[in-house]
């Protein structure tokens, strides 16, 4: 035996034969403490966890549920400009959930041994690689040669950049993450300062990916199939439409995993680390915001969008962002950001789409706390999820 694999066996906090079949990792934190657990679903630390697993289960789905060929016709109507902008987008959108797909499991999973937290980590990706593979269905239907869309999501400057900017926080957990798995029990306080801090910079990358960047995308596919005289690629709204219910699950994942970090219930550690990155969290919205301002201008590049003007896709991209900041942080720690109140400029063609079937973003941007509180466990499991998620208030939804 090598003398490194020595090391790891007795260094590795994330051994498989440690597994701790008490209860006492009921309260410990999700992130970096607690030895690997079995799956307990009738004793949970936090019900949010399994409760995110029931939802998304219980509204799976797949791209082959919608006929895309029925769009086709939609290129024949649509400007020149709509179609720059819906080619544009599918390719930036398989892009995010291609990165996304790695992230929860691949890389938020080396920092958690809690089997409810890595159940939900494990859906969330499997979930992002039906978005990527229904975008790229999409554009195997619709384009007779689909190589120059793919190669041009590889050779987008804008896309590049914005996939770079999220990688650059995904990388540095990989990293971070990859050191803990393998000799966490012996990391030195810098160490460990350094490694939850990058746990916390990517989560909040996520949040940023599943609560703004998407958003311009869905805003431009809802405008499009809510057009009242010549509707176009509807199918995909529809399909766009699932995929929007989806991200607002993640979304509430990403935005609970923070909370609980800056609230102090990922101990000491984490509560430290959350004071200490929000000047990095306010820059990074602030430059998220910008990177998607950019590309709203480059999908007006070829002429203007009907029912988007470039000012409101700003506004919106403001309204939204700074929303998503203040969702995971007190609205009082946030000094220097001095934000207008903002009206979201789309509302009237989102709501639709997004309230339908109860497409819910994050409840903690209404200051409810009631997912914190106690549940009867003795109630059925599918029942709760349901249950669970359906005081979300209207004016969450209005995102
Ligand atoms: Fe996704
Ligand atoms: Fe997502």
């Amino acid at each position: 035996m090598s003398n490194e694999y020595e090391q790891f066996l007795t260094n590795s906090p994330k051994l498989v034969n440690r597994v701790c079949l008490g209860d006492d990792y009921l309260s410990d934190g999700y992130w970096m403490t607690a030895a690997p657990s079995i799956a307990r679903n009738d004793k949970l630390g936090d019900p949010m966890f399994d409760s995110l697993y029931q939802r998304q289960e219980s509204q799976h789905w797949g791209p082959s549920e919608q006929d895309l060929t029925g769009d086709l016709s939609s290129f024949k109507l649509a400007s020149k400009a709509d179609i720059h902008a819906f080619n544009s987008n599918l390719s930036y959108q398989m892009l995010l959930d291609s990165t996304n797909s790695l992230a929860p499991l691949s890389i938020f999973g080396l920092f958690t041994n809690r089997q409810d937290l890595i159940d939900w980590l494990s859906l969330w990706s499997f979930s992002e690689t039906i978005h990527s593979a229904t975008y790229s269905q999409f554009l195997m239907t619709a384009h007779p040669d689909p190589d120059k869309v793919f190669a041009a999501t590889q050779t987008s400057e804008f896309i590049r950049k914005r996939g770079d900017s999220i990688g650059h926080y995904y990388n540095n957990a990989f990293f971070w993450g990859m050191q803990y798995a393998l000799r966490g029990n012996v990391f030195t306080k810098e160490e460990l300062f350094e490694c939850a801090k990058a746990l916390r910079l990517a989560i909040f990358a996520a949040n940023l990916l599943e609560g703004v960047r998407f958003y311009l995308s869905f805003a431009c596919s809802f405008s499009f199939a809510a057009r009242s005289d010549n509707p176009l690629f509807t199918n995909n709204a529809l399909l766009l439409k699932a995929i929007a219910k989806d991200e607002a699950l993640h979304l509430v994942g990403t935005q609970h995993m923070l909370n609980r970090m800056t609230s102090g219930k990922e101990g000491n550690l984490l509560e430290m680390v959350s004071a200490h990155t929000l000047e990095e969290e306010m820059r990074m919205t602030a430059s998220v915001i910008q990177e998607e301002k950019e590309w709203a201008n480059f999908l007006v590049s070829e002429g203007d969008i009907e029912g988007l003007s470039l000012k409101d896709m700003h506004q919106y991209l403001d309204f939204i962002g700074y929303n998503r900041l203040r969702s995971v942080h007190q609205v009082s720690d946030i000094p220097s950001i001095i934000v207008p109140e903002l009206e979201n400029p789309f509302s009237s063609f989102m709501m639709p789409f997004l309230q339908s079937d109860q497409v819910q973003t994050a409840q903690q941007e209404t200051g409810s706390s009631g997912y914190t509180q106690g549940i009867d466990l003795t109630i059925d499991r599918k029942s709760l999820a349901s249950q669970y998620f359906s005081g979300y208030s209207k004016e969450a939804l209005s995102q």
